[in-house]
């Protein structure tokens, strides 16, 4: 049994084979974080990160050390991560395949931008990505931020994603029109989390202007926090 969280924004928390995994976990500062969750968690096993903006490597830092996490992200990122002495890192880049806790992780591509600001000045950290995630049984994509492009045709054929978790607000993502032209056109999905919506008030894009528009997956909108099974 595979159970999801949507915690706000694009932070997901996945659970599986009594794995905990922890997707863009941005808690801190994020008006839609269901609050109190993280005193629920026991245990977290995994953290996956897209890419290097604020909004998604979140409090990655501080859950990686207080859990002894293992984070999964992109080479630029873990090693950023490690001279803050996280530990327990598994860098990857765009296109490789890595197994962590029983659990499958391919890096795939976003077309985005991924670096943090510091001093006014951006740090890159290397290639924004989309994850897919094997656990359970179950075949989950992250697209992390992104626009729609057409390869999103050749990582459903590579990868047979059922489940996806896809960015609609706009932007600096996908809207609703284009992640519906993903989600009929290119992708394969029976269920789409929309994410990335609601979280401030630049993000225009809403769920009710995306599902009218989606042809044939089931559109799910869990309240944030509630755990429902996939
Ligand atoms: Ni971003
Ligand atoms: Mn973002």
């Amino acid at each position: 049994m595979v159970q999801i969280a949507w915690l706000g924004h694009s932070a997901v928390h996945v659970k599986g084979g009594g794995v905990d995994i922890l997707i863009d976990p941005f808690f801190t500062g994020n008006p839609t974080y269901p609050a109190g969750y993280e005193d629920g968690l026991d245990k977290v096993d995994l953290i996956v990160i897209t890419h290097g903006h604020e909004d998604h490597i979140g409090d990655s830092l501080r859950l990686a050390k207080k859990f002894d996490a293992t984070v999964v992200a992109m080479y630029e990122i873990c090693m950023w991560l490690g001279g803050q002495g996280v530990e327990k890192l598994q860098p990857m880049n765009i296109g490789g395949r890595i197994e962590s806790h029983g659990v499958g992780f391919t890096m795939v591509n976003a077309q985005h931008s991924s670096a943090i600001i510091k001093d006014g000045q951006p740090i890159t950290m290397g290639d924004p990505a989309g994850f897919i995630v094997e656990i359970g049984g179950k075949v989950l994509y992250h697209l992390g931020d992104t626009e729609v492009f057409s390869d999103m045709a050749l990582i459903q054929r590579l990868h047979k994603p059922t489940v996806g978790f896809v960015p609609i607000g706009d932007r600096f993502t996908m809207g609703p029109r284009t992640a519906a032209i993903a989600v009929n056109e290119l992708l394969a999905l029976d269920t789409v989390i929309p994410v990335h919506w609601g979280t401030f008030d630049l993000l225009s894009g809403t769920p009710e202007a995306f599902k009218p528009l989606v042809e044939r997956s089931t559109v799910l909108t869990p309240k944030a926090g509630e755990l429902i099974q996939i």
